[in-house]
């Protein structure tokens, strides 16, 4: 006899980590299909490796500062302890892996390891290595399987040296130099990472611009920013084949990364090559046609109860393709389950927070500029400068700004930008804010916290009454 759920997840991610968990607090009685462990590519390749190695870095960078801020220091002893780094990244994600394993324990959901396959609308075979193939049944089926890296069709992408988001977190020895093929968000994040271990790092974006989703007038300063930090950025490339290069003098030209432009073709030799082209939702093998689930391609397409074409099979996270963050996995993960368990609920993708933990980081919720002027929304602009923060000043962190962006006729903050110390965190005001379509007048007439960072939020959000203007800066021109 099969084992029999109310609830079974296919995949154990921060989708499927997180239904889970809901479902069993709502009373459902739960199994999640997971073939590697618990944590998904936020926990254990992504999010939070890559945020741990982005804290060491951090820490570096604070260090070489140390005389600006009155400390002595013997600056020869400052480096990096690669396979230290590692270590501790290691550490962070066994002890959160752990923690959802105890979670699971406790919320008494079973863990089946193995690769599920849909066999029919409530059956999961799991094939676990063997060839027999242990079966589970369950009267509803969230599908949160995620995504990999997109492996783009460019000749030489199997050489030695070639690597991903992946393998770059079980790097042995610090590469003298980086081609970043990709200048998405993975591909910015790992070069802020590289860049001040030592790496000289190149990215080489095929599109005319990096970054594309982020308001344009932030992107340039980003860019000012990062030039400064020596990362090069070539856009409009199309790389033509990754080679290995046998007239390197030495290690760090061991590729040869050939590429066109408008200019005509053009080469660059680097130690290592990084594919971050994207991610693709992970649907190979899950038995989705033979069952007749809706796909768009390789995504598995719901609606925003969560649920398929398929009644009792629902789908949540990057299998979907809608938006492929971790946090927005979780709010479907519970919208899925509750709807399951007849808490009606729909999903609101209205004010989703976009983090990008880069030197300095960007933050943002909302449309941006480009995208308000396209839609035809009639709205202004409210800025305030870090450099006029009393907080920022005394961290010495006075680079980026917050940028509002507020309706014309309601006073409604539509959207908030921010570049800048901790932008990551501040975020979640602005969240807020959109969310419930607070105004300028209500979120500057919110008493904030003096000496801290979201005051640069009040004061751009008072900048935004009509008439007004922020205490510490005197609008000029931004
Ligand atoms: P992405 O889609 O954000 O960026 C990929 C970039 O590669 C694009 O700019 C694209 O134009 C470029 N590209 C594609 N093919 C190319 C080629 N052959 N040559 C040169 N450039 C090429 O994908 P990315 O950065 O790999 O990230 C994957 C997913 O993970 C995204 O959905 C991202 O939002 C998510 N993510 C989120 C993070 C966060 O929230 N902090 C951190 C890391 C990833």
């Amino acid at each position: 006899m099969a084992d029999r759920y109310d609830i079974a997840v296919i995949g154990g991610g921060p989708g499927g980590y997180v239904a889970a968990i809901r479902a069993a607090q709502l009373g459902a009685k739960v199994a999640v299909v997971e073939k590697d462990r618990p944590g998904g590519t936020c926990l254990i390749w992504g999010c939070i490796p890559s945020k741990t190695l982005i804290k060491s870095v951090q820490v570096l960078e604070e260090m070489r500062k140390a005389e600006r801020f009155g400390i002595q220091v013997d600056k020869e002893s400052i480096k990096p302890d690669l396979e230290k780094m590692m270590a501790r990244k290691d550490a962070v994600v066994n002890q959160l892996v752990g923690g959802v394993v105890g979670l699971f324990k406790s919320y008494k959901i079973d863990m089946h390891h193995g690769h599920g396959v849909m066999l029919a609308p409530n059956r999961i075979g799991i094939k676990n290595g063997g060839p027999e193939l242990t079966e589970i049944e369950a009267s509803n089926v969230v599908i949160a399987t995620g995504s990999s890296i997109s492996r783009p069709p460019i000749p030489g992408i199997d050489l030695d040296g070639v690597i991903d988001s992946d393998k770059i977190l079980s790097l042995k020895h610090i590469p003298k130099s980086l081609v970043i093929i990709g200048g998405g968000i993975i591909g910015m994040e790992w070069a802020g990472i590289m860049s001040p271990l030592g790496t000289k790092v190149t990215i080489l974006e095929a599109l005319p611009t990096v970054l594309v989703p982020v308001d344009d007038e932030i992107r340039q300063r980003f860019l000012i920013s990062i030039k400064k930090l020596g990362i090069t950025v070539q856009t409009g490339t199309k790389v033509e084949a990754i080679e290995n290069n046998n007239e390197a003098k030495d290690e760090s030209e061991k590729l040869t990364v050939r590429y066109s432009t408008d200019k005509g073709e053009q080469s660059i030799s680097a130690e290592m090559v990084m594919l971050a082209v994207g991610r693709a939702p992970y649907t190979a093998g899950l038995g989705l046609e033979d069952i007749g689930v809706q796909m768009n391609r390789r995504a598995i397409m719901s609606n925003m109860r969560m649920e398929t074409n398929i009644d009792h099979v629902y789908a949540i996270g990057d299998v979907t393709q809608r938006i492929m963050l971790a946090h927005v996995a979780s709010a479907e993960g519970e919208v899925a389950v509750e709807n399951i368990m007849h808490h009606s609920r729909l999903m609101d993708y209205r004010a989703v927070p976009n983090c990008i933990y880069t030197n300095p980081e960007m933050a943002s919720v909302g449309p941006t500029e480009q995208e308000l002027k396209v839609a035809g929304v009639r709205y202004r602009v409210s800025k305030f400068p870090f450099t006029a923060l009393g907080r920022a000043v005394t961290i010495d962190d006075t680079n980026g700004l917050v940028k509002l962006l507020i309706s014309e006729e309601t006073n409604e903050i539509l959207a908030g930008h921010i570049m800048g110390p901790d932008a990551t965190d501040m975020i979640a005001e602005l969240v807020l804010a959109v969310k419930q379509r607070i105004t300028t007048r209500e979120l500057a007439e919110t008493i904030h916290a003096h000496p801290t960072l979201p005051e640069a939020v009040q004061e751009a959000a008072l900048g935004g009454i009509p008439g007004a203007s922020a205490i510490h800066f005197k609008k000029t021109n931004l």
